[in-house]
């Protein structure tokens, strides 16, 4: 096999797996497990966070050297506001160490403040039903762990942080 190839699935094995803490099911305020629609949409959940995180985890290490590059956090931003105006969902990176480098991006009160509060007492996942408009929704979180020494280049306060320091907020309609 080329070489270069192999390097390159390399590290994108290695980034994947790095990232890959997987959505649980059976979490609080769902609507049954056994749900087809329910679990259609979980895995969808899953797919994009693992492509998500992948991509942001890449472009981190191949692109970014110094703090006035494009950072993680603005690239992760750029993609979901790129995603949501073509109408398929919204995500959103979100604070979870109190202390953020912006503020929009601190939780806000209701499902995001529970799922830090959730995420960050170990719960690999946290999810749930709502209506809006008649429409059903599914809201769900993931955890962001501090995965590379160069997060910490730009987030001080994430050195020795061996936790969560933020989490994915995803809105999307059930998958019917
Ligand atoms: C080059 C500097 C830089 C690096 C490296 C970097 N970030 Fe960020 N990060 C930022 C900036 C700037 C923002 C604010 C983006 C915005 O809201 O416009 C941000 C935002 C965030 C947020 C949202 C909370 C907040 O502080 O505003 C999280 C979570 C986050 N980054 C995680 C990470 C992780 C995990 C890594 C390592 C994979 C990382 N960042 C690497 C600069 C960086």
């Amino acid at each position: 096999m080329n070489r270069k190839f192999l390097a390159w699935g390399v590290v994108v094995a290695g980034a994947a797996a790095l990232w890959f803490i997987a959505p649980k099911s059976g979490v609080v305020g769902a609507e049954g497990d056994k749900d087809p629609v329910l679990e259609r949409t979980r895995r969808e959940v899953r797919l994009l966070d693992d492509i998500y995180k992948t991509a942001v985890v890449l472009i981190t290490k191949h692109y970014v050297n110094e703090s006035s590059d494009l950072s993680a956090g603005q690239a992760a931003k750029a993609l979901f506001a790129g995603i949501k105006e073509k109408g398929w969902h919204d995500a959103r990176l979100v604070d979870a160490t109190g202390d953020p480098l912006v503020k929009a991006n601190a939780p806000q009160p209701g499902f995001e403040q529970e799922a830090v509060k959730r995420l960050k007492a170990n719960e690999p996942y946290y999810d749930q039903v709502i209506e809006e408009d008649g429409k059903k929704f599914l809201r769900a979180a993931t955890p962001v762990p501090v995965v590379m020494e160069k997060c910490v280049m730009c987030h001080e306060n994430y050195r020795n942080n061996k936790g969560i320091i933020g989490i994915l907020h995803y809105k999307l309609p059930l998958v019917q």
